[in-house]
């Protein structure tokens, strides 16, 4: 039984970089003309009432989006993001956040499809109404892993898989970095983002570790810290893996994580990390 629920989290500093992200690799791939596969393995509820119970618990949008939501001439991947998250509140006022496959769905065109995942019997039925006059999306109550290998390479022979678990097993580190090693042996031009969070710097090590041993070439390593682990027990930064990344998203990448880290850091040591790895 899975406990997460992603409303407690919405909108938070780990979703602004995750979202800065997507917005700036699905807006380059758009740009081709041929017809894009977007896999969303773990895609939420498609969208958050920052207003709910759940939500003010935790109050973390206001270390997130809060602190962007005013923000003027921000770099190009932060504004187009923040276009989209003002277009989601119509009302001028911040009450809601747009989850991953919202975002997508935006950003993508009539050609275009998108298959999204999500396991929580809570979850999935809100994906599935915020899609129902969609054609283009087919939601699946499917252990994205499993599902997603299925789906690759897709009929387009373009696409982005976004996997952002909620890390609630033990091993799901180890799951998620082999499920992107077995997606990308059966679609090697694929492009893949894998986020993660940072609480242990350990954990990164191996990641990186792992791409090597799997010879993924071509991977762009972003993380962003808001502070240090001494000053937040818990998740003080993130990370995303992109294999096969637009060769756009790295220039794209060193505007916006200075803005983040001045805009989202909680004190001197908050810190970004952008890094081309090459397997040998
Ligand atoms: C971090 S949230 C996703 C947020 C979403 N991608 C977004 O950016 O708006 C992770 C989601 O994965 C779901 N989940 C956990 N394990 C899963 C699995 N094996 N397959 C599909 N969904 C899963 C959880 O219920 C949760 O809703």
């Amino acid at each position: 039984m899975l406990s997460y629920r992603h409303a407690y989290h919405a909108g938070n500093f780990a979703d602004v970089m995750k979202h800065v992200v997507l917005t700036s690799v699905l807006k380059y791939m758009a740009r081709k003309d041929g017809a894009l596969c977007y896999i969303d393995t773990h895609a939420g509820a498609g969208g958050y009432d920052l207003s709910s119970v759940r939500s003010r618990k935790t109050d973390e949008s206001s270390f997130g989006i809060s602190k962007l939501w005013n923000l003027k001439d921000a770099p190009e991947s932060i504004s187009d993001y923040l276009d989209l998250v003002r277009r989601y509140n119509p009302s001028g006022n911040l009450v809601r956040y747009p989850g991953s496959p919202w975002l997508a769905s935006k950003l993508l065109r009539p050609k275009d499809r998108l298959v999204l995942c999500e396991l929580h019997t809570s979850d999935f039925p809100a994906l599935d109404e915020m899609f129902t006059h969609d054609r283009r999306v087919h939601c699946h109550a499917e252990d994205g892993y499993r599902f997603s290998k299925g789906l690759v390479p897709p009929l387009e022979r373009r696409g982005l898989v976004l996997m952002d678990p909620s890390y609630e097993l033990r091993d799901e580190y180890e799951t998620a970095i082999s499920t992107v090693g077995a997606l990308h042996r059966q679609f090697s031009n694929g492009t893949y983002a894998l986020w993660y969070p940072i609480l242990d710097e350990r954990r990164t090590t191996s990641l990186r570790r792992r791409i090597d041993e799997m010879k993924i070439r071509d991977v762009l390593h972003l993380e962003l810290r808001v502070t240090d682990r001494k000053s937040l027990p818990g998740m003080y930064g993130c990370g995303m893996i992109v294999v096969n990344p637009p060769w756009t998203l790295r220039g794209a990448m060193e505007s916006a994580l200075p803005c983040l880290v001045s805009e989202l850091g909680m004190n001197r040591m908050a810190a970004f990390q952008i890094e081309q790895w090459m397997a040998e």
